[in-house]
């Protein structure tokens, strides 16, 4: 049976009506951390893990949720003016639908019943996925066109969600490449203009996700700390330099004449975003010619400035790098993501997938006596509705 199937069987059960079903991939990230913020550059990919949803319209305007993941139903009404988050999965759907009204767009209540199948806190954007696919279902169960959509105003209105009800200041790469990845690519992303352009991970090449199962929590303040480091690095610099908007508009010849403006901590943070940007932009052109080498280079003084001048690595994922590196067949290792635990992100030639997976895994869990997840995930499609009719029956 597949998972469309079971799930509007598993939804029958609860709801004892019809459902449509809706999905929304996770993401890796190739290169391009804690840039987006900055509006600067990224390079993700979706991945062939996704979130979830089966809904159906009521007539009222509740919201009735149940998470499969956490074995629980929410219910709120979005009548009511006095929706409040609470710290709790269902943050992320119940934002998604205030933050749908606030733009205007009218929804309907609805009954959803949430499947994720992207590990949770593992830095793979699983609280992207489920905003998405909220999303879809929301609109779509409201009588929204929801195939001409505009995708770009989907994820603002998404990231809108993450930022303002479940007080996560991130940036807008998650929800974007999973309203718009496509099969076999990864994606050149502008997240200032939001101009993208999908770039092919070459045929031999396997993307490789390497779980370290330590759980970061985002939310709890780091992330948000670097952000405003990085604001504070452009108020401090525009002094110097006026009319600079983001740290993507400094350039690193910039950065060094005008040093003396900030704090240590403040111009290592900075360094490493005006930084990574140019790598970005190095590592797709380098994808494009069939460097390979060059992007594994590339990869790796990410992480390196991820851990040193960023700090948002773990001892958990320099350990998950630095046996990556040791393995044959590694093209390039890096964290992915937010950082403080979760993933790994690895090429590898794929005659050697297998024995790279199985060697990490044995590796790892000696060293850190902890027992790791690896992935394989070719870059996935596109989030959306997954059939638009319900079946009966
Ligand atoms: C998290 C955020 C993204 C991005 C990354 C770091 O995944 O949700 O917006 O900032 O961290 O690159």
């Amino acid at each position: 049976m597949t998972r469309a199937s079971s799930l509007r069987e598993l939804f029958r059960s609860y709801f004892k009506t019809d459902a449509q079903i809706f999905r929304a991939p996770g993401r890796t990230n190739l290169i391009g951390e804690h840039t987006d913020y900055n509006d600067g550059f990224v390079m993700p990919a979706a991945i062939g893990a996704y979130c979830w949803i089966a809904g159906s319209a009521r007539d009222d305007r509740r919201l009735v949720l149940r998470s499969e993941n956490f074995d629980e139903a929410v219910e709120s009404d979005l009548a009511s003016p006095s929706l409040r988050p609470t710290k709790s999965w269902s943050d992320y759907p119940i934002g998604v639908a205030v933050m749908l009204e606030r733009a205007g767009l009218k929804i309907r209540g609805a009954n959803l019943l949430i499947q994720g199948e992207i590990p949770i806190g593992a830095g793979l954007s699983s609280s992207a996925a489920i905003e998405v696919a909220t999303a879809y279902a929301l609109l779509s169960l409201s009588g929204h066109d929801v195939i001409s959509v505009d995708r770009a105003k989907i994820a603002r209105i998404c990231q809108q969600a993450e930022n303002e009800f479940a007080g996560m200041r991130c940036g807008i790469m998650d929800q974007f490449v999973s309203l718009n990845g496509q099969e076999g690519h990864a994606l050149l992303l502008d997240c200032r203009s939001l101009e993208f352009e999908p770039v092919p991970i070459p045929k031999n090449v396997e993307l490789v996700i390497c779980n370290t199962m330590v759980k970061h929590s985002l939310a709890s303040g780091e992330y948000n700390r670097r952000r405003a480091d990085c604001e504070k690095a452009v108020r401090l610099l525009s002094s110097a330099l006026p009319g600079i908007r983001a740290l993507r508009d400094v350039s690193l010849e910039q950065l060094a004449r005008h040093k003396s403006l900030l704090p240590e901590v403040i111009y290592r943070r900075a360094l490493h975003v005006i930084s990574e940007n140019a790598r970005v932009i190095e590592a797709a052109d380098s994808l494009k010619r069939g460097d390979i080498a060059t992007f594994g280079r590339l990869m790796g003084e990410s992480h390196d400035s991820l851990r040193d001048l960023y700090e948002v690595s773990c001892a958990e994922l320099d350990l998950m790098v630095e046996l990556a590196n040791k393995q044959k067949g590694t093209l390039g290792a890096r964290m992915t993501g937010g950082g403080f635990g979760g993933c790994t992100i690895n090429l590898v030639d794929s005659r050697f997938t297998e024995e790279f997976r199985k060697n990490i895994a044995r590796a790892y869990e000696y060293a850190a006596k902890l027992t790791p997840e690896i992935y394989v995930w070719t870059p996935a499609g596109l989030a959306g509705p997954v059939d638009a009719e319900p079946v009966s029956g």
